[in-house]
């Protein structure tokens, strides 16, 4: 059966095999390649405003989830590294330095009323944030470290890079540049968050020396984070651009 041999691939995979999954370059290829993503660069701004405004929510959760996740882990350098990317998150102490906070600012500078900000969440993304934090909840520490932990700071990471690359050669975008307010990709696709990644992967690579038996773990943490971004991100795109698709329709 098939999802026997993935179990024992995923059983018997080394350190090695780990990283060779987990490679930033394949994930570039793989994002560099997708239709949606690529779709950024012709979208209009009406479709780019629905589009943030429902990632929005993805935000909270995952600030909540790392604070879930810093509880569950034993002392040590992965608990304060989680820590620190809770705290950087919120703000550092700071409301206005948050990350949703300077995630909300971009949308609004995109031309969306604040009051739509707080606007239903669609229930089918809800579901996916939900499920998440179950799987985070009900597995190991190691397991939640790959699924928030490299799930945020890797793979969306790449993702968010990607994102980026394509919609900043959007048309509409490039007219309105001086209007928007970089300051959250300024983190999200730049040199913070790249940082974030080389310091979680190091972690993580700590924990795999020090305990070999965490890699299957972190292996399925890493996988059902990745199947579970693209499955949020794939519900946006089918909802922003099947609207697009009636109104001219
Ligand atoms: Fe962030
Ligand atoms: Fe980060």
């Amino acid at each position: 059966m098939v999802a026997d041999a993935t179990l024992e691939r995923l059983f018997m995979m080394t350190r090695e095999e780990f990283w060779q999954m987990a490679d930033d370059q394949k994930l570039r290829d793989e994002y560099a390649a997708n239709d949606d993503l690529r779709w950024l660069q012709t979208a209009t701004m009406d479709e780019l405003r629905e589009m943030f405004l429902e990632y929005r929510v993805f935000t909270i959760y995952f600030a909540d989830d790392l604070s879930l996740l810093v509880a569950k882990m034993p002392l040590g350098r992965l608990k304060s590294l989680m820590a620190q990317l809770v705290s950087e998150e919120l703000g550092e102490g700071n409301p206005e330095a948050s990350h949703i906070k300077l995630l909300e600012d971009f949308i609004v500078s995109l031309g969306v009323p604040p009051e739509r900000l707080t606007q239903p969440t669609d229930p089918e993304n809800l579901k996916l944030l939900t499920k998440m934090r179950d799987l985070l909840l009900s597995n190991p520490h190691t397991y939640g470290v790959a699924l928030r932990g490299m799930g945020g700071e890797c793979i969306c990471q790449v993702y968010l890079l990607t994102l980026f690359e394509q919609f900043r050669r959007n048309p509409f975008v490039e007219a309105n540049a001086e209007q928007i307010d970089w300051r959250w990709w300024d983190i999200h696709a730049g040199p913070a968050d790249s940082e974030h990644n080389s310091m979680m992967k190091a972690a993580v690579d700590e924990l795999m020396q020090e305990d070999p038996a965490s890699v299957e773990e972190l292996a399925a943490g890493y996988q059902e984070a990745k199947i579970l971004l693209s499955q949020f991100w794939n519900k946006i795109y089918r909802q922003v651009r099947t609207n697009a698709a009636q109104a001219s329709a």
